[in-house]
């Protein structure tokens, strides 16, 4: 196991041959403990509505140049017969804090996916009240998304503007779903301005000790319609204590996330990809990642969901990054996961890697 002090070390280390020592090992973790296959997810972005109004992301709600879109359960559930087409184990329904997407609408769909299909379903609609997670869960929802960005409250606060009349924090909203039986997923992003390198490695160790079943970390990425983006001076640190927004910071965080979260299922993530798209998917994957999440939501609705610009899959045709992906996963002599690829039995064990 590495300490606070090896984290923060790795997190500053720049020199590219100590780097390659650290991405080895991850890559070990990962071989050792949830094994070569990389599982598929196919993500489906069913409302970009949002009620929140969060700094650094495109469809906060003051955004009023996002045209706004609500899928209807049929264009739905073509993406959910397309992910059954090419084999995909899962399928990840996602959208903004959007109440319009009704508790009993929500809970029929999960019902429908559940009885027509073998796929596992992950659900990623923001933070909804417990009972409403509750009625997902029973539906037969089996996993549910809910980033908690840093955890550094004082940033989390600035960046993320608090709405009147909500009981739950998102970190207790996260307990809530473990103790509903979901598998769950959280994750940060990396380089917020006004990040702290103590703050990232906090973020690591909660990872850890949150017993997260998928843990996803992306590069923060300037929105220009964001404040953000907007206004270089919205948060800012000393810049020896600023983390930045890099592409390797970012596989550092995928590399220590497997390092301290060995049984994890860590993606390979979209912002990533967006920043290096020639290699970033493959780079994340040899350095600790395993699941990757293949964009289904048809064309017209894609672009709408711009939380970051340059998304990478504003560019791809469906086909054509599928056929990628197969390609390089025979590259990599990695084979697709089969199933549903959900929590590995040995988290339940607490099984530590000998590495
Ligand atoms: N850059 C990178 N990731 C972002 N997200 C939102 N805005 C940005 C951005 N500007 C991520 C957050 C959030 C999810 C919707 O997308 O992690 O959870
Ligand atoms: Fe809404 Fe999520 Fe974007 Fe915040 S990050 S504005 S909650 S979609």
């Amino acid at each position: 196991m590495m300490n606070r002090e090896e984290v923060l070390r790795w997190l500053h280390e720049t020199d590219p041959t100590r780097l390659a020592d650290l991405y080895a090992r991850a890559d070990a973790v990962r071989r050792e403990c949830v094994g070569d296959e990389i599982h598929l997810r196919g993500l489906v972005e069913i409302s970009n509505y949002c009620l929140q109004n969060c700094a650094y992301c495109g469809l906060r709600r003051e955004n009023i140049a996002v045209e706004r879109y609500r899928m209807s359960d049929l264009e739905i559930m073509d993406c959910v017969q397309e992910a059954v087409r090419r084999g995909y184990g899962t399928i990840v329904l996602q959208s903004g804090e959007d109440y319009g997407l009704e508790t009993g609408w929500i809970a029929d769909l999960v019902r429908k996916i559940k009885a027509g299909t073998s796929l596992a379903v992950t659900l990623s609609l923001g933070e909804r009240f417990p009972e409403e997670l509750a009625a997902w869960r029973e539906a037969g929802a089996d996993r549910y998304l809910l980033k908690f960005e840093t955890s550094d409250d004082e940033l989390y606060e600035r960046i993320h503007p608090a709405l009147p009349n909500r009981a739950y924090s998102r970190k207790g909203l996260l307990r809530i779903l473990k103790d509903l039986g979901y598998e769950v997923g959280s994750g940060v992003m990396v380089g917020l301005p006004g990040q702290s390198y103590q703050a990232l490695a906090n973020d690591l160790f909660l990872f850890r000790e949150m017993g997260l079943d998928m843990i996803g970390a992306g590069p923060f990425l300037p929105h220009p319609q964001t404040p953000l983006g907007q206004d270089a001076t919205y948060a800012t640190l000393p810049p020896e204590e600023q983390v930045p927004a890099t592409e390797e910071m970012a596989y550092k965080v995928v590399a220590l996330t497997r390092i301290l979260c060995p049984n994890a299922n860590i993606p390979s993530t979209t912002s990533l990809a967006s920043l290096n798209r020639e290699a970033g998917r493959r780079l994340a994957l040899q350095r600790g990642a395993n699941v990757v999440m293949p964009n289904l939501t048809p064309g017209t609705y894609r672009l709408c969901y711009e939380i970051y610009p340059e998304k990478l899959c504003f560019h791809e045709d469906p086909d054509f990054e599928h056929a990628q992906l197969m390609q390089l996963f025979a590259d990599l002599g990695r084979p697709v996961g089969k199933g549903p690829g959900g929590r590995p039995v040995d988290i339940a064990k607490g099984k530590e890697s000998s590495l």
